[in-house]
């Protein structure tokens, strides 16, 4: 709490996740947040607010579940105002689901609760990052975009240049269509609320 500016907040921020974090996965991080930076630049948002929401988006991420759902027990102030949305109360849901996604509102609650994080772009940009949803904010898509198109993820050959050429809602429906095919590829099952958020920018 008590961050004059918001580079004492970044600083600190970046250094809480950086300790919470093997090296492997920190280093996603700076670069996810990298990303974000310069989507927000391109699409004319705030910086800051990408490139914080970028750095601390995978901070819980090697918690236990236990803790990981503690956290959100103890601090679900943090979060209550995405209740409502439908991506939340799936995320919540399926216990499988639940397990995997529950470090984006996991770091969302420490945000809030050690660090005085009151802006709901970044709490909501933290805490929907696996499970986007097509009602959150154009900060909280640049994040997401950022997460799975970050270059040091095995990426398609093109998504280097969609990050610099595709318009926002192109760019992330391109995301979304890069998440299911990896998931189709793996043989992983796609949590049902981003299948059906898929189907959704298709028929549009
Ligand atoms: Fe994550
Ligand atoms: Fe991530």
């Amino acid at each position: 709490m008590g961050y004059t500016d918001n580079t004492e907040l970044t600083d600190a921020v970046s250094a809480r996740t950086r300790a919470m974090l093997t090296p492997k996965r920190w280093a996603h991080c700076e670069s996810t947040a990298r990303t974000a930076a310069g989507l927000a630049r391109r699409f004319a948002l705030d910086e800051r607010v990408c490139y914080v929401a970028g750095l601390a988006h995978d901070m819980c991420r090697e918690l236990s579940p236990e803790t990981q759902e503690a956290l959100v027990a103890q601090e679900w102030e943090a979060i209550d105002f995405l209740r409502n949305y439908e991506s939340m109360k799936a995320l919540l849901a399926d216990r499988n689901f639940r397990e995997k996604m529950i470090h984006g509102p996991a770091a969302a609650c420490i945000l809030y609760r050690d660090f005085g994080v009151r802006d709901r772009t970044i709490l909501e940009s933290v805490a929907l990052h696996s499970i986007a949803d097509e009602r959150m904010s154009d900060c909280a898509k640049v994040v997401y975009i950022s997460d799975k198109l970050e270059p040091r993820r095995s990426r398609p050959l093109d998504a280097e240049e969609k990050l610099g050429s595709l318009d926002l809602d192109y760019l992330f429906a391109y995301t979304v269509d890069c998440v299911v095919r990896w998931f189709s590829e793996s043989g992983k099952i796609l949590a049902p609320y981003t299948q059906e958020l898929y189907h959704r920018i298709l028929a549009r």
